[in-house]
């Protein structure tokens, strides 16, 4: 075989090598990566019917210790509740799985979040920002799961804003 067709076939061989590695990499990508890469708008939940996944949900929200800033019930704490009438950036999907992928304020790396031009819309009694969990969780299905506890608590508690 001549030298350059010899070349030729080793850098194909290499490409296609590099290519299976980044189909990998593809199905890897952190929720901050998602959120960071997603135009505005575009995130939706799987979830129509909050209420199944709602229980998986709040074992998740939890176990990460969301709760330590917004309580068990996401009555609020520390931080702004999660079940009451007030969002402070809105309350679709999209912007719920901004807020807790990307954090906001200071604690969202390289300003992500404002960057993407969210601004506060509504205040809550304590103002300060929400730290990043994107790299936490390691799939989006985590976060979904949590906004469907929230959406299903917000039901049960106040049925007139379901
Ligand atoms: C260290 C405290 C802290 C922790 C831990 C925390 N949050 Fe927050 N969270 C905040 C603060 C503060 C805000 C308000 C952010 C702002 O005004 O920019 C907020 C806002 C939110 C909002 C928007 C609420 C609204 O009324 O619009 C959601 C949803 C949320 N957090 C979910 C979560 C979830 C889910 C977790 C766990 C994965 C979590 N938070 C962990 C402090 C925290």
């Amino acid at each position: 075989m001549p030298r350059t067709v010899r070349i030729i076939l080793f850098c194909l061989t290499f490409a296609a090598l590099i290519g299976g590695g980044e189909a990998v990499v593809a199905n890897t990508v952190t929720p901050f990566d998602r959120a960071v890469g997603t135009p505005r708008g575009q995130l939706h939940s799987p979830y129509a019917d909050f209420a199944g996944v709602a229980q998986e949900g709040h074992k998740i929200y939890l176990s990460h210790d969301c709760n330590g800033c917004h309580g068990g019930g996401g009555g609020g704490g520390m931080a702004a509740p999660l079940t009451n009438e007030v969002w402070i950036y809105g309350d679709d999907d999209d912007t719920l799985f901004r807020v807790i992928a990307l954090g906001t304020g200071s604690l969202s790396p390289n300003d992500a979040f404002q960057k993407q031009g969210f601004v506060r819309k509504g205040s809550e009694n304590v103002v300060g920002p929400m730290p990043h969990f994107g790299e936490i969780f390691k799939t989006d299905d985590e976060i979904w799961k949590i906004i469907a506890w929230v959406r299903a608590t917000i039901c049960e508690r106040h049925p007139a804003q379901c």
